[in-house]
């Protein structure tokens, strides 16, 4: 074994930064909030950054990060570019899952659910709301395609910068997607890898609520 790894075999830590009582709520939504707050309070490096999970047509998966941007009552709202790969994913399943990690709390929360594209009078909005150059790197980037090299990159930002020398238009294949949940694990972490794992499941218009092991 390398160096490395021995390191990684060896580096054991304890968790004990807290607790997770049982019939803490029954509104998954709010537990969610409150745990984002506590993350934001206690200065987690990018505490809307969750790793969104997608299956193609081929059941194949696929992970990537993400910035969470917003929390609407019926789900949790990113943006992206719906031609991506992982736009052509979610076309083909809908079914995704998200993974938020707050090191700082020692607390992991786990969401499964469908995602859909939002109003574009929202995705408008944001993208009004956006710094020029990432509005024109949204025309520029055609995301996950294959390209020579960075230069080419470079000209398609030139380019656009020219035909949007005032206001920059949302391009129509650049928007918000919202992540309706169905079922949520929230994972606290205890000494002794004896974790609290509280789960909801969506069944009906209610929550279901239920421990699981570590
Ligand atoms: C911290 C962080 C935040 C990111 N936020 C976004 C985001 O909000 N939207 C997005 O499309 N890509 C974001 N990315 C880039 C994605 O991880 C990914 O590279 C990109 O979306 C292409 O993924 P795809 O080829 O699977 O579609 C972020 C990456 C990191 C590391």
């Amino acid at each position: 074994m390398t160096k490395e790894l021995d390191y990684t075999r060896n580096n054991r830590r304890d968790f004990d930064k807290g607790k997770l009582e049982d019939g803490i709520s029954d509104n998954p939504m709010l537990l969610f909030k409150s745990w984002y707050q506590d993350a934001f309070e206690k200065n987690a490096t990018d505490p809307h950054a969750v790793v969104l999970g997608t299956v193609n047509k081929d059941n194949k998966p696929s992970s990537r990060i993400v910035y969470m941007r917003d929390m609407l009552e019926e789900g949790y709202v990113i943006y992206t570019n719906y031609l991506s790969r992982k736009g052509t994913e979610i076309t083909e399943n809908p079914h995704v899952s998200m993974l938020f990690y707050w090191d700082v709390l020692e607390r992991q929360v786990r969401i499964e659910g469908l995602i859909e594209k939002i109003d574009p009078l929202i995705s408008d909005d944001y993208f009004n709301a956006r710094p020029r150059l990432s509005q024109i790197g949204a025309w520029a980037s055609e995301q996950s395609t294959k390209i020579p090299g960075r230069e080419t990159l470079e000209e398609r930002v030139e380019f656009f910068e020219k035909k949007y020398p005032n206001d920059v238009p949302r391009p129509p294949h650049w928007g918000g997607l919202i992540i309706k949940p169905t079922y949520y694990e929230f994972w606290q972490g205890r000494p002794g890898r004896l974790h609290d794992r509280i789960c909801y499941q969506e069944n009906g218009d209610k929550w279901e609520q239920y421990r699981i092991a570590p």
